[in-house]
């Protein structure tokens, strides 16, 4: 299996963190994660990214080569989130991350850290990839905090127009598989 398939399947199928596990988004998961895309608070850091429920599953249940997202849950099997890679460049070993966690009241309870641990420290070692970026607003202190923790470092610091026509600072972060495991891993 090349690299690049195992995007789609295998051993990245199902992820497990200390606190939480990362699984295939399933078509039932689709009402909530819509459901928190119109909250205003995930909105402002996260952005709106679908129109439509088709549009949702499209992106959510059809992985491709180039990205796939996991459902983020409680061991319970509590959904409480979503976290994706995305514009994944097997050639250079590159790709970017998203996350949220829709639960709120969940927030600085270190489950963010432990989603982007797993998925990042799966990829680096399942994987050929070699680096992981993402884009966060300055004023995002919660966000860049939490991948500071992951060992993300800011890079770059840049201009853009967001959504709704404001203008925003968005920080470039980038960790590296070499950065990692120079650190060491947790
Ligand atoms: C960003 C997000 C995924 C992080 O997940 P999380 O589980 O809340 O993150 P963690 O608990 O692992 O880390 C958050 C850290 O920020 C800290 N923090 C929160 N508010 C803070 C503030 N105002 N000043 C300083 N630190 C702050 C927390 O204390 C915690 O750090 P600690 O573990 O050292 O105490 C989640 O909060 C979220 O989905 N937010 C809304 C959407 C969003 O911003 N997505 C990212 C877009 S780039």
């Amino acid at each position: 299996m090349s690299f690049a398939q195992a995007n789609r399947g295998g051993k990245l199928r199902v992820l497990e963190g200390e606190r939480v596990r990362l699984r295939p988004v399933e078509d039932r998961d689709i009402p909530q994660l819509m459901e928190w895309e119109k909250d205003a608070d995930i909105v402002r850091w996260a952005g709106k990214k679908f129109e439509t429920v088709e549009d949702a599953r499209d992106w959510h249940l059809r992985p491709t080569l180039q990205h796939r997202t996991f459902a983020i849950e409680l061991y319970d099997g509590r959904l409480i989130g979503e976290i994706e890679v995305l514009n994944i460049t097997w050639k250079t070993g590159t790709a970017e991350m998203r996350v949220f966690i829709g639960e709120k009241d969940l927030w600085d309870r270190g489950l963010g850290e432990d989603a982007i641990h797993t998925l990042v420290n799966a990829y680096f070692t399942m994987t050929a990839l070699q680096e992981v970026f993402l884009r966060v607003d300055e004023d995002n202190i919660r966000a860049r905090r939490c991948y500071q923790k992951v060992g993300f470092k800011a890079e770059a610091r840049l201009t853009a127009k967001w959504e709704d026509g404001s203008m925003r600072t968005l920080l470039l972060m980038r960790l590296r598989k070499a950065d990692q495991s120079r650190s060491g891993s947790r």
